[in-house]
């Protein structure tokens, strides 16, 4: 069993994310969404609510299990669930500048690898911040989030 890990906040989980993970499941028999939680970080939605989000949407798809990654290394988290790669989009060269140090990092710690897929064209600009932001000012954020998210974030404005 090839098992691969995609961890991050997915505060909220969006289409650049959501194609990234596609891809992976094509190149592993299992991937694992592993949802972070980083005390030090401000998140929109809870873990619970990002969980929910991330199972709605990636139901459909064959060989996706999605779980919290707790507040651990990844580096350990990866070595106790088996996984020998972890799987991340790159967007820029900033993302490169910033994820290289962190991968190899994670190889020296447990021995595992991570595997960086090129983002899909459209979807370059997109993060989760920025969703947030535009959402937030009444923006419409239809293409670049899936519906449980379009949903989670049109209740907040209820709110
Ligand atoms: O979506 P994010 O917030 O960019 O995800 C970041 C994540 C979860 C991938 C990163 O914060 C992480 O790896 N956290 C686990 C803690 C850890 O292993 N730190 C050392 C990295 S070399």
């Amino acid at each position: 069993m090839r098992r691969a890990v995609c961890p991050g906040s997915f505060d909220p989980i969006h289409n650049g994310h959501l194609e990234v993970i596609a891809r992976a499941a094509g190149l592993f028999d299992e991937v694992i969404v592993a949802i972070s939680t980083n005390y030090s970080k401000n998140y929109l939605f809870t873990l619970e609510q990002r969980l929910d989000m991330a199972q709605e949407t990636l139901a459909a798809l064959r060989g996706i299990v999605i779980e919290p990654m707790g507040q651990g290394l990844l580096a350990s988290y990866c070595r106790q669930r088996g996984a020998s790669a972890i799987v991340k989009g790159l967007r820029s060269s900033s993302d490169f500048d910033y994820e290289v140090p962190m991968a190899t990092m994670n190889r020296q710690l447990s021995g595992v690898e991570t595997i960086f897929l090129a983002g899909e064209a459209r979807y370059l600009h997109l993060s989760s911040t920025m969703i947030k932001e535009v959402a937030s000012l009444g923006g419409d954020v239809s293409d670049y989030v899936p519906r449980a998210v379009q949903r989670r974030l049109a209740e907040l404005k209820k709110d």
